[in-house]
């Protein structure tokens, strides 16, 4: 392979490569502004500027000055085999003082109040590169702010014009709302007249910005960015699977921004991904567990619920302990001749439809068991237009129905069943074979429909999920659950890759994740078999003493350890904790053959960089 040294250091490249991307490779910092891996090459800013050596065939290979000793763009310059570039010798540091003493002549210099302030090329290139002082007397040109788009401000006095943000819009969005105008000191990027910046990806020109000049409305001075905290995660609102990096502090998320993943997003992500979490801290978030006494929904804590939630259930099928629940045990319909359902919805992880359907069936071991409703929304797109390789806004706006579907089949297999779609299970509420059913939300926006409302006549009806809506008055038990920022679980993106995510904040209070909840749930249906067997017995309803089997057969596994759950005291029922990363090896075991990927197929997310520490600490 053809090698290059560049400031000192010895790097292999390909053919083709320019010597910034070699030098950005090798870990070699080199200053740059105008230069982006993803947009045309325009060598503007000149700050990236080195000193070039190559062997002179002419002269015995003997390494001499190129192109007459003078500077070169590294960010525009092939490297070739044998050079030898520069760009710490003091010909090289003397350009780019030279360049930060220029592009600080006009700016503002307010990162005082600036939300770029922290995160800045400019200012972290002024203490790197910069000369410190500036010689400028005379008066800065002042530009204007300007409202440029529904989600974009441009601050145009602290712009350098390294035209990042027009080239995007020309040659990965597509729809050229930005340009430059005017020429020297006058020249500033704009809209054009009656059009403006308003496009599906409008708010990367904002990342790709390396100065305070574009800014997003929605973080315009809402935290200071060495506040804010990262945690890699994945697209929650769509099918994309887009990696991104939750900035969030003290329990509130501030904002999304892409993370770079050259397979799945690349480096961007759409303005629907970017503010997907709003509903997060929706004012309409379900706090408190509801149950439904003589008729009338009241609040109640959460053992309360989840007890009454899973007698609900069991006498709904004929399995409670008015109708025996042999059947139930021994996978034959229950004496009730009703069966459970459960409806998991695909904004929920892999891992939680796994304990979910676990927990249905911990209940009814025939329960049905089936995918929630898919929204989907037009068609997708891809930029750039008609691109091959491009990044794409898809039209399924759910993060998991694929992953959903491999866990519920892999479940239903093991119980000889199949899995429902929405509209089969609403016609198997209709025809009355279902007696009670579990529903999961978890949508950012309304889901229900008028015809699941019809058909949930006369059904006892568990809901968990996150945002108020309709059915919230309809359900027999109501019990909140947990956006995907507030856990950490697996998503099955549109190109069916599975993907890790982290929690990012603690679930709000009064809420549980899904995950929990389901293990709550198994774990009080077999507090109520156990009472049922044997009602005397240690361990039976009221008893509360430890004690009693230390495992129950339910549909031929022993999956939960009696011990944990001694008695029927729900308020005792907390033992387990849902752990994403220990349900996707319960899940491996379970169904090697279908499940065993979500132990060696799935990405795990890159963690943020250690930051270095700016100060040093001063034993005093
Ligand atoms: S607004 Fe930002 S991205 Fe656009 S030219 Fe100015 S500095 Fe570059
Ligand atoms: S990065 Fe090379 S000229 Fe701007």
């Amino acid at each position: 392979m053809p090698q290059i040294t560049i400031n000192g250091k010895v790097c292999e490249f390909k053919s083709g490569q320019v010597i910034l991307q070699v030098a950005n490779e090798n870990g070699i910092a080199i200053p740059q502004y105008c230069y982006h891996d993803a947009l045309s090459i325009v060598a503007s800013c000149r700050i990236c500027l080195g000193e070039v050596w190559m062997p002179n065939p002419r002269n015995n290979n003997a390494v001499e000055p190129w192109m007459g000793g003078k500077l070169v763009p590294t960010c525009q310059t092939a490297a070739q085999d044998g050079m030898v570039v520069y760009t710490d010798s003091p010909k090289a540091v003397q350009n780019q003082k030279a360049v930060m003493e220029y592009l600080l002549i006009n700016h503002p210099l307010d990162c005082p109040v600036c939300d770029q302030s922290g995160e800045c090329f400019l200012q972290d290139y002024s203490y790197q590169y910069g000369r410190g002082v500036s010689r400028f007397e005379e008066t800065k040109v002042k530009n204007p702010k300007k409202d440029v788009g529904p989600h974009v401000y441009l601050y145009a006095d602290r712009c350098i014009m390294c035209t990042r943000c027009v080239r995007f819009t020309r040659e990965v969005s597509g729809t050229a709302e930005l340009m430059v105008q005017g020429r020297g000191n006058k020249e500033e990027i704009d809209v054009f007249p009656g059009v403006p910046l308003d496009n599906e990806l409008s708010v990367n020109v904002v990342d790709l910005c390396p100065v305070g000049a574009l800014l997003e409305k929605d973080f315009l001075f809402a935290q200071r960015v060495w506040f804010l905290k990262e945690t890699p995660s994945i697209d929650g609102i769509t099918a994309s699977g887009d990696n991104i990096m939750i900035h969030h502090n003290e329990g509130r998320v501030y904002r999304v921004k892409p993370r770079t993943n050259m397979a799945v997003n690349k480096w961007w992500i759409s303005d629907e991904v970017r503010y997907g979490w709003k509903h997060v801290h929706d004012e309409r978030r379900l706090r408190t567990p509801l149950r439904r006494q003589f008729g009338v929904q009241v609040e109640s804590d959460w053992a309360r619920a989840l007890h009454d939630a899973v007698e609900g259930l069991r006498r709904s099928i004929g399995a409670g302990s008015a109708g025996g629940g042999d059947g139930a045990r021994n996978g034959a319909a229950p004496k009730g001749g009703k069966r459970l359902a459960v409806m998991v919805s695909p904004m929920l992880s892999c891992e939680e439809a796994f304990a979910l359907g676990q927990a249905a069936q911990a209940i009814d071991p025939g329960a049905a068991l089936a995918l929630g409703p898919v929204p989907v929304h037009g068609q997708d797109r891809t930029y750039p237009p008609n691109s091959e390789n491009g990044y794409t806004v898809y039209a399924e706006k759910c993060p998991n129905r694929r992953g959903v579907q491999r866990v519920l089949r892999a479940l239903a297999e093991k119980s000889r069943g199949s899995v429902l779609s929405f509209e089969e299970l609403v016609s198997q509420l209709r025809s009355g074979k279902i007696g009670g059913v579990i529903l999961t939300g978890n949508y950012p926006s309304d889901w229900v429909t008028d015809e699941l409302v019809q058909a949930l006549e006369g059904v006892y009806v568990v809901l968990i999920d996150t945002l108020d809506n309709r059915l919230v008055k309809r359900a027999d038990i109501v019990l909140p659950g947990a956006t995907w920022v507030e856990k950490a679980g697996t998503f099955q993106n549109a190109k069916d890759m599975l993907q890790a995510f982290e929690q990012a904040i603690p679930v709000i209070e009064g809420a549980k994740q899904e995950g929990q909840i389901a293990l709550e749930l198994a774990a009080a249906a077999q507090r109520g078999m156990q009472a049922e067997i044997s009602p005397g017995s240690p361990g039976g309803v009221g008893d509360g003493s430890e004690g009693g089997p230390e495992s129950l057969d339910i549909g031929g596994r022993e999956d939960v350890d009696l011990r944990t759950y001694p008695g029927a005291d729900p308020s005792r029922a907390m033992a387990r904790i849902f752990n994403a990363a220990a349900m996707r090896q319960t899940m491996s075991e379970f169904a090697p053959a279908a499940l065993g990927v979500f132990v060696t197929d799935v990405s795990m997310p890159v963690m943020p960089m250690e930051q270095e520490p700016d100060m040093a600490v001063v034993e005093l």
